[in-house]
């Protein structure tokens, strides 16, 4: 594939041709363990670069179209802050056919699917599937929250230096209650990891139950991500959106 250019026609054969031969079996029951353990783990080489690049550029052009700033806090996870700037599914659905092309990767889907060690499926809500955020200013920060759905996978567009903050940090093994959310309890009680990421990388978190955050920057540096979200088929929940609700449109 390397020598054609990646688009919404090819790329999902690309996936599935790079994913043939990525990883080996161990590989794969290697980031399962790890997943199911910490609620994260990092995918290395799971799109080619050619793939990754596509998308990212793909993700700067909708956000230049699209970008709407948000300075909130939102009760659902105890006034936790959400200061950046957000593209939602609906705008991404509209501006690019690449985007939606990876999302639907029946291949992808097979090789999370794997290391989830269930059946990841399409989220059936339309609103969370992929979504994208920047965070460029100083004190820009996606605050302690849950997902509504199990399955995410951040691709890393642009990252800072870890020590101009953005880094993700996790409580694995927790559990959303919107009525009343207790986050500092769970921060009090639990040990919190704390990940850095380099532009070009992408990892998986088991977002419904890993209490999670990015480190606000301490100063004026830009952090791009592409946010693809999936659920389980075992997954029979009723969900509600508040959150992503107030936070794109
Ligand atoms: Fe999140």
């Amino acid at each position: 594939m390397s020598s054609e250019a990646i688009t919404a026609e090819n790329v999902q054969e690309a996936i599935a041709k790079h994913l043939t031969d990525a990883y080996s079996d161990d590989d794969i029951r290697a980031l399962s363990q790890h997943f199911r353990r910490e609620g994260y783990v990092k995918l290395p080489n799971m799109v080619s670069t050619e793939i990754f690049n596509a998308v990212a550029d793909e993700t700067r052009r909708v956000l230049d179209l699209n970008a709407k700033r948000i300075d909130i806090k939102l009760k659902e996870t105890g006034d936790t802050p959400r200061y950046m700037s957000t593209v939602s599914q609906a705008a991404i659905k509209k501006d690019s056919q690449l985007v939606p092309a990876v999302y639907e990767s029946e291949a992808l889907k097979g090789f999370l699917s794997k290391i989830a060690a269930e059946e990841v499926v399409d989220c059936p809500w339309e609103g969370e599937k992929y979504i994208m955020i920047r965070q460029h200013k100083r004190g820009d920060t996606h605050g302690w929250h849950w997902g509504d759905f199990p399955f995410t996978v951040i691709w890393i567009v642009e990252a800072p230096p870890s020590e101009c903050g953005g880094m993700l940090q996790c409580v694995p093994h927790t559990d959303w209650n919107k009525d009343d959310p207790r986050v500092h309890d769970y921060l009090i009680n639990n040990p919190i990891k704390t990940y850095a990421h380099a532009t070009g990388e992408m990892y998986f978190l088991r977002s419904d139950t890993t209490l999670h955050r990015t480190v606000p920057l301490n100063e004026d540096r830009t952090r791009i991500i592409l946010n693809t979200c999936w659920s389980s088929s075992s997954d029979e929940r009723e969900q509600t959106h508040e959150t992503m609700e107030a936070m794109f449109d």
